[in-house]
This record gives C-alpha cells, sequence and structure tokens, in this order.
C-alpha cells in the first residue's frame, strides 16, 4: 500500500494542506460530532481530522497502521491536543479498543480487504458511525483526468455500491449525507507538479513530459500561476 511508503506518506500530507483538505467536508464532520466526546478515527492518516478534532475538545483515539502516517500526526500534536489523543498504530481490522461514543473513517476503506468486517466492526465500536467515501461520478480534479487518460486506477470507483450492499445486506438502516465542495488549486512548476501526480498517481516518471502538458491543457495560465478548479464531491454515509 501506498501509504507504507516514506516519500509518499510526505508528500500525500503535503499535497492535500496544501490544497486546503479537509475544507468544507471538516466543517460538516465536526457539525455531525457535536455532543460526541470519544470519537474513534479509523485510516487517520497524518491527522488531519484527528488534530482539528481535538482541537474542538473531543478525545480522539485514532487508528492509523502506516508507521510513516502516524510519525506525521503525532507530529501535529502540541501540549494542548497531545492528552486528548490516544494514537494506535494498527489496521482498523485488528485494532483492539475499547468503545467510542462516535466512529469516523474518511476515505479510509478503500485499502480494506474485508469491507463487510470492517463496517460491522465500526457497528459495533461506537452508536453513531460515519463512513466517507468519495462520490467519484461527480468528481473533477486534475487527478481525475491525469488518471483518465494515463492510469487504470479507478480509486473509490464502486464503493459507494459496495458500502450500500453491505448495510442493506446486513438489514442496517442508513442515511447518506452529499458534501460537495469548489477549490482553487494554484501552482507556479508545472514539471514539479507534473511529477508529484506521477508519484500520487503512481504513473512511469518517464511520462512526466506528456502529464505536464495535459495539466497545462486543464489550467488557466495568467503568465505566473497555473489555476485549476477542482469539484470535490463525497458521501457520507450514516448508520
Ligand atoms: C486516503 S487516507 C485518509 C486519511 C484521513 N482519514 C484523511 O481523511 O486525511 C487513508 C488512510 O487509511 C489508512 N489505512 C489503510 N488501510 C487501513 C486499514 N485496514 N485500517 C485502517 N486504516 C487503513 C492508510 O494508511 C491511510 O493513512
Amino acid at each position: 500500500m501506498k501509504f507504507y511508503n516514506k516519500k509518499f506518506a510526505e508528500a500525500y500530507d503535503k499535497r492535500l494542506t496544501e490544497e486546503g483538505y479537509p475544507g468544507r467536508l471538516l466543517k460538516v464532520v465536526c457539525g455531525q460530532l457535536e455532543g460526541y466526546e470519544r470519537v474513534i478515527d479509523v485510516g487517520a492518516g497524518s491527522g488531519l481530522f484527528t488534530v482539528p478534532l481535538a482541537r474542538n475538545g473531543h478525545h480522539v483515539v485514532a487508528i492509523e497502521p502506516s508507521p510513516h502516517m502516524i510519525r506525521l500526526l503525532r507530529r501535529k500534536l502540541d501540549s494542548e491536543i497531545r492528552p486528548r489523543v490516544t494514537t494506535v498504530q494498527s489496521t482498523w481490522e485488528e485494532a483492539d479498543i475499547p468503545a467510542g461514543d462516535a466512529v469516523i473513517c474518511i476515505h479510509a476503506v478503500y485499502p480494506m480487504k474485508d469491507l463487510s468486517a470492517a463496517l460491522l466492526k465500526m457497528r459495533d465500536a461506537a452508536p453513531l458511525r460515519m463512513v466517507l467515501v468519495r462520490n467519484e461520478a461527480e468528481m473533477d480534479t486534475i487527478s481525475d483526468r491525469i488518471r483518465e487518460e494515463f492510469s487504470s486506477d479507478r480509486c473509490g470507483s464502486d464503493y459507494l455500491a459496495q458500502v450500500r450492499s453491505v448495510l442493506s445486506g446486513n438489514g442496517i438502516p442508513y442515511k447518506e449525507l452529499l458534501v460537495h465542495e469548489q477549490r482553487e488549486i494554484f501552482f507556479h512548476d508545472l514539471y514539479k507538479e507534473a511529477e508529484n501526480y506521477c508519484g500520487h498517481l503512481d504513473i512511469d516518471p518517464a511520462k512526466v513530459k506528456e502529464v505536464a502538458r495535459l495539466i497545462e491543457g486543464q489550467c488557466e495560465y495568467d503568465g505566473n500561476v497555473y489555476r485549476f478548479t477542482s469539484f470535490l464531491s463525497d458521501i457520507i454515509f450514516h448508520y
């Protein structure tokens, strides 16, 4: 898994932070978690939800298997929030932790081998469960446009269907909350950007020039800065 690679983990955290992730999603998730003190963050990554949730006063148990992602997360814990965050280096499937008040699992079901077992374990872990999955059909990002051209990896393409099928197949009632966001992406160095996307999307670095040309064709350029407007769309399953 890419997240076990140190360079990938660092580049992922840097890129998402620069792009303004989690953006509007954070507000939505925080709103839903109001009144829920102990939050289990499944696949917490580099802490892009764990940290602000702890800052908001929640006690967060961050479950994350990648040593590099969890190191990035731990580095963000200052003296104010450290007492409210417990990090557990483990997959969700293997984690042995006490129940909480809420579970969140944000863009982290994709690598799980047994989705059904994972979702059922979340159901038993807390009274409120929120699982967030990309709504691929309505997304439009530079990554998506590059993937269409260069890569067969379509992250999350039928995860919505799989989550629906597991929940309804187990007779578990659920609600779906659609979250859309438009985000402006800016960058100066086209080739650096192309190199980053090649690493991120596992594209042969020999294709960097072609990737750069594609990105250039998708962006507005004012002679100094490239600009692209991304459309992000996710669905939060409440069950
Ligand atoms: C796309 S990142 C999302 C991180 C974070 N939730 C966020 O939104 O910033 C997915 C994370 O899930 C983690 N992950 C992969 N397999 C997992 C598993 N079986 N159980 C828990 N987390 C897992 C990865 O290491 C990675 O850090």
